[in-house]
């Protein structure tokens, strides 16, 4: 059995006194048993989350991270081992914001997933397709692609021991979810690829949906075979909707 996943990602919002009141919130809230529960707030408020979620059941996770997991001469960047030091237990690796606005490759991605793995960071590695590329009937072609990397490198079992989750870049910040039966597809496809090379790892490779994920439909698409739990953005910034997608994967 796959222990569903619902991790926020707050991206760049959020000041200490906002952080404070959704911390507030956060702890008010009622989580479901068997379901894991992970924040990823600007790297600046890491410190002040951890403090706060103590005895929760919330963990923290970093939006993003360094190259490299030793120390060096990397102006502004932050590394895996620091992430660990601050009490993260997941960073995200490849989120689309981060392929095309800082032009992150397969190659750098692939990097930073290393990186975290050798820190004992558990990387959430994000996939999807753009518009242009689903139209194109490439979705498979470029999740396979940005998949492939990780496999050449680390085997069905890298992923086992991160998450993957399933972002199409149209559906992020827009309203516009991918329906159940759109996500289930791509979601089934990634595990069919992975069970091609080791059936039983790829069961266990936990593969989670984001793109508007939002309480109104988490539970329809909690409730699909391939989908373990989602990467929630913008629905994340508010505690009692958070909440409430975190309690719909409990259900399922
Ligand atoms: P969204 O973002 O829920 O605001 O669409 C999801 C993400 O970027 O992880």
């Amino acid at each position: 059995m796959r222990r569903p996943l619902v991790a926020g990602n707050w991206k760049m919002h959020g000041s200490r006194q906002s952080v404070d009141a959704l911390l507030n919130g956060l702890v008010e809230q009622e989580w479901p048993e068997g379901v894991e529960l992970m924040i990823a707030p600007p790297a600046l408020y890491i410190d002040r989350c951890v403090g706060r979620l103590q005895g929760s059941p919330l963990s923290v996770g970093g939006q993003t991270c360094a190259t490299q997991a030793e120390p060096g001469a990397l102006t502004g960047e932050i590394s895996p081992a620091q992430l660990r030091d601050a009490g993260c237990g997941y960073v995200l690796v490849g989120h689309s914001e981060r392929r095309t606005l800082f032009g992150e490759s397969d190659a750098v991605v692939c990097k930073k997933f290393a990186a975290a793995l050798a820190c004992g960071l558990r990387p959430v590695l994000c996939v999807g397709e753009s518009q242009a590329e689903r139209d194109a009937g490439q979705t498979a072609d470029v999740v396979a692609r940005q998949l492939q990397v990780i496999l050449d490198a680390f085997g069905v079992g890298g992923l086992a021991e991160g998450v993957v989750a399933y972002e199409p870049v149209w559906a992020i910040g827009t309203g516009l979810t991918a329906s159940p039966e759109q996500a289930q597809d791509v979601h089934a496809m990634i595990r069919a690829r992975l069970a091609m090379l080791d059936d039983a790892q790829a069961q266990d490779v936990r593969i989670v949906y984001g793109g508007s994920v939002k309480a109104d439909n988490a539970e329809a698409l909690f409730s699909m075979p391939d989908i373990d739990g989602g990467l929630i953005g913008g629905a994340s910034l508010n505690a009692e909707e958070f909440g409430a997608i975190a309690r719909a994967a409990g259900r399922v």
